[in-house]
């Protein structure tokens, strides 16, 4: 897809530009060459190799629990090993014109085996590092082990001085940029490690929306739902269940830390992408909308970033990035409005949904089958608002009344 003239959606990681900020995130729509070749197709920005390991710490095919709108659960997948991931990034450069991420992973101290990747991606093409501390599923280490440099996967990321120890390494290997990507377990180990990783030379920071992990639903017996899989381990939760997260940890960093944010996690649509742009991003991951969607999610998501940009009369997305950030602050900085929620009588079609909430005294039903809200009842709280389907409730600024002048003394 051509981008539309006067527009400018690229973006830029140290020295690489990519042409808008949709990569595809590394998952199971980048494991082979034609699917890379259809996402360069669908008008990806980028997109990032499968996982690769030096030697792949066990064997494994993808299963999920996957609920379209919702959530991918996937304790197990295919991942590449480096001889392979090698020879396909090679074929990438050669015949496709898409900036190709390298996603590879090791335990935190096996600098051999990350030192080993580095180089060989390199030498293969690629254009940017994504060194992945943030895989769920990787650490088959003991749990009771307190050394980082036992753990891998998002366990390094919780290790703020392993994960700039590994960017310093790769930092004097080369001037390509280095774009970690991390899923710490708290927010403490986000912030610290995106600062500490930015001292270290990294050029960026890939941030992955958490729940993070989790468990299927059962079935009756007890079984996971989760087919053709036996015993069940902890899955990376992925999808739109995300979405809010991502947007939070995007906030974090982009308020906190000069770096540029790559934020991944339940962003399905253009407004999302655009979401998450006001919130700080630089770039996006995106993978489940397009295991769900198929790979015009990426021309979709492109159409309504440029429709956006020309209704608001803009050119580039540097004129959005963080635009929201000034509305993030702390609980004790924020002020409430007062106000209260009003029914459009000429809309509501009197189905009776905003009268559910347990927690409103305020709603009732007229005589003539229309919603009415009592103001002085009406705490503002915004849920039965989500609940109309035809839009009929909207919400009214209480008016101050007017203070009289009180001549100073
Ligand atoms: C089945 C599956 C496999 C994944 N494999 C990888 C991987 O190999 N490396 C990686 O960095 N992220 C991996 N991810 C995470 C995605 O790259 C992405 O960060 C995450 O799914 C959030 O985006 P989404 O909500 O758009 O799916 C995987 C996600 C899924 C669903
Ligand atoms: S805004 Fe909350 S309190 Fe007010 S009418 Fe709606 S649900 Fe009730
Ligand atoms: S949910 Fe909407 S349409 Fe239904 S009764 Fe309430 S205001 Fe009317």
């Amino acid at each position: 897809m051509s981008q539309r003239s006067g527009l400018n959606l690229s973006v830029r990681f140290g020295d690489v530009v990519l042409k808008n900020p949709i990569a595809i995130a590394s998952g199971p729509l980048t494991d082979k060459f034609t699917k890379i070749a259809a996402a360069a197709e669908a008008g990806a920005g980028a997109v990032s190799l499968k996982l690769t390991f030096v030697s792949v710490p066990f064997q494994s095919q993808m299963r999920t629990f996957s609920l379209p709108g919702n959530v991918i659960m996937s304790p197990t997948n295919k991942r590449l090993g480096i001889q392979q991931a090698e020879e396909l990034m090679r074929r990438i450069k050669g015949e496709l014109d898409v900036p190709m991420f390298a996603n590879y992973s090791a335990v935190g101290g096996a600098r051999d085996e990350w030192e080993l990747m580095t180089e060989r991606f390199l030498d293969a093409g690629t254009d940017l590092l994504e060194p992945n501390f943030c895989c769920p599923n990787l650490d088959t280490s003991d749990p009771r082990s307190k050394e980082a440099e036992d753990h891998g996967g998002a366990s390094i990321a919780d290790h703020p001085d392993v994960c700039a120890g590994l960017v310093a390494t790769m930092r004097k290997m080369t001037d390509r940029p280095i774009v970690p990507k991390i899923m710490p377990s708290t927010r403490g180990a986000l912030l610290k490690g995106c600062e500490a990783m930015r001292q270290a030379g990294a050029d960026g920071v890939h941030v992955v929306g958490t729940p993070a992990s989790g468990l299927p639903p059962l079935l009756d017996d007890g079984t996971p739902d989760m087919p053709l899989l036996e015993g069940i381990p902890q899955g990376s939760t992925n999808g739109s269940v995300c979405r809010y997260a991502t947007y939070l940890s995007v906030a974090q960093v982009a308020q906190t830390v000069d770096i540029p944010v790559i934020g991944s996690g339940g962003l399905d649509t253009w407004h999302d992408v655009v979401d998450a742009i006001m919130w700080g991003a630089t770039g996006v991951g995106i993978c489940s909308a397009i295991m769900w969607n198929g790979w015009e999610v990426v021309g979709r998501m492109l159409t309504g970033i440029e429709d956006y940009l020309e209704r608001r009369g803009l050119s580039s997305l540097d004129e959005i990035r963080g635009l929201a950030l000034s509305n993030f602050t702390t609980p004790d900085k924020v002020a409430l409005v007062d106000g209260h929620a009003v029914v459009d009588e000429e809309i509501c079609i009197g189905c009776g949904r905003c009268l559910k909430p347990g927690h409103c005294e305020a709603i009732a039903m007229t005589d003539d089958d229309k919603a009415r809200v009592d103001p002085d009842e009406c705490i503002g709280c915004g849920v039965c608002r989500s609940l109309c389907p035809v839009g009929a409730i909207s919400y009214k600024v209480k008016e101050k009344p007017e203070v009289a002048e009180v001549p100073a003394r």
